[in-house]
């Protein structure tokens, strides 16, 4: 029989005690392939230790930039690249991997590359990252799951977005520091990553400003220096252990956070009856029970984020009342409801609609994760509920969440990792 890690949850456990918050996953994955536009190495500070991280080290490597990192900052050398062939196979694991395409056009004219993977949550589409390339003078083709970015230069222009969308924000603003003359950005995204990704150029000697609003204008063209850089808190990482210590009745002091980028979620654990106190980088949450039910609906920051709709969803399956949660950013975010329903959770969904009658329990169960911020909803469940969880799936928490259980364990749950190892000695005992 064939076994995979699991997470093993024990259910019940108030979180209590102090938790610092990591690197973002998402600023780490738009600032590191960016320290290839540099002329000199670049250190990188408080990076997550997590997969994703790992697959874009390999990636450099594959490349020939020299690259170390000792689990919290990263010295990325980018001036031996000598190839830009990146193999599907690291390709297809994660989203961002698109990003080295704009930043390989300051080494290489043309740049073939598999179309992006990343979570299955429905259509990931990438017309406005064409359209921001191709406004700036790039040919983008097509051919048998590749994608074909050729230009010898790129010319600053006017770039209108239909949607704000996070990945296009990027891959523009990353081309167009490339780019001889002005650009502008209108109907950019503003998540907390976009400004952290301008923060790092800026201080590589680019000329940014407007990020963090929806218009970016950028003097392109500009040689690009070696600098050191500390990446910002995971916003995603704050909502969720806040959400964890309001699930869990605990009471928990997260540091090294930044209060301001929480305030979506935060307003909407006040309105649930949560306790919530911020000062300078620190946020306390106290769970009260019972606590009352909400409409979430996600947006663009500074709306509330579409990666928090999980555990919250999670959270809200024990409130007193119905809750409707609507997801209006990705067309099918609500596979891991499913196993919450496995769980004693009633919820119903209805297209892009989650209706959630909260339950007095949950009970544990061997639940399956089917991706990254879904798998997060499954271990909220997993504390909350009475006995133990088992989370099949593990690959996805350890893409984008550092120390999980480590962290989780130090606030008072029983949280572990069974490697397959420990499962097959385990299985074979039995
Ligand atoms: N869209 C288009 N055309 C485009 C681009 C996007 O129609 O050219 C649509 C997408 O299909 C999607 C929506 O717009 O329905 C949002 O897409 P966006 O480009 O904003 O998202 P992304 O860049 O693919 C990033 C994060 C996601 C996060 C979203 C929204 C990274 C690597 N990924 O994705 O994070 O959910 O923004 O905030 O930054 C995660 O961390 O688990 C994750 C999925």
């Amino acid at each position: 029989m064939a076994m995979e890690e699991t997470l093993l949850v024990r259910g019940g456990a108030r979180l209590m005690g102090e938790v610092a918050i990591s690197g973002g996953k998402n600023a780490s994955v738009a600032v590191i392939p960016a320290a290839i536009l540099a002329n000199a190495p670049c250190i990188i500070e408080n990076v997550p230790d997590i997969d994703d991280v790992a697959v874009l080290i390999e990636m450099l490597r594959w490349l020939g930039a020299k690259v170390e990192f000792d689990g919290r900052t990263m010295s990325v050398d980018p001036r031996g690249i000598n190839r830009c062939d990146l193999p599907y196979d690291l390709v297809r694991r994660m989203r961002a991997s698109y990003y080295m395409i704009p930043v390989l056009l300051s080494r290489f004219s043309q740049i073939s590359m598999a179309l992006p993977g990343g979570c299955a949550i429905g259509p990931r589409l990438i017309d406005q990252t064409v359209k921001g390339w191709t406004t700036l003078g790039a040919k983008v083709e097509q051919e048998r799951g590749e994608l074909i970015v050729t230009a010898e230069k790129l010319i600053g222009n006017e770039v209108y977005l239909d949607m704000p969308s996070v990945g296009a924000t990027i891959n523009t603003m990353l081309a167009a520091v490339l780019a001889e003359g002005n650009t502008t950005i209108f109907n950019a995204a503003k998540e907390p990553h976009i400004v952290d990704l301008a923060n790092f150029l800026g201080s590589m000697g680019a000329w940014i400003k407007g990020s963090g609003t929806d218009i970016i204008r950028v003097r392109g063209g500009r040689p690009l220096r070696g600098t050191t850089y500390t990446i910002i808190p995971d916003q995603i990482e704050t909502g969720t252990l806040m959400i964890a210590a309001a699930a869990t009745g605990g009471d928990v002091l997260i540091t090294g956070a930044i209060p301001y980028h929480m305030e979506a979620l935060s307003a909407k654990l006040l309105e649930m009856g949560v306790y919530i106190r911020e000062e300078d980088d620190l946020i306390q949450v106290r769970g009260k029970r019972p606590l009352r039910a909400v409409n979430i609906k996600t947006q663009v920051y500074p709306g509330y984020p579409t990666d928090l709709q999980q555990p919250m969803t999670a959270l809200l399956a024990l409130a007193q009342g119905t809750s409707v949660v609507t997801e209006t950013i990705f067309e099918s975010r609500f596979r891991y409801v499913e196993e919450l329903k496995r769980m004693g959770a009633n919820i119903r969904v209805i297209d892009r609609v989650a209706i959630v009658d909260g339950v007095k329990r949950l009970s544990g169960a061997r639940i399956t994760a089917t991706d990254l911020r879904g798998s997060m909803a499954l271990v909220i469940a997993g504390l909350i509920a009475e006995g133990e969880t088992e989370v099949l799936g593990t690959e996805f928490l350890r893409r984008g969440y550092e120390h999980l259980d480590t962290k989780l364990c130090s606030l008072g749950a029983e949280v572990k990792y069974l490697s397959r190892e420990m499962r097959v000695l385990e299985h074979a005992a039995r």
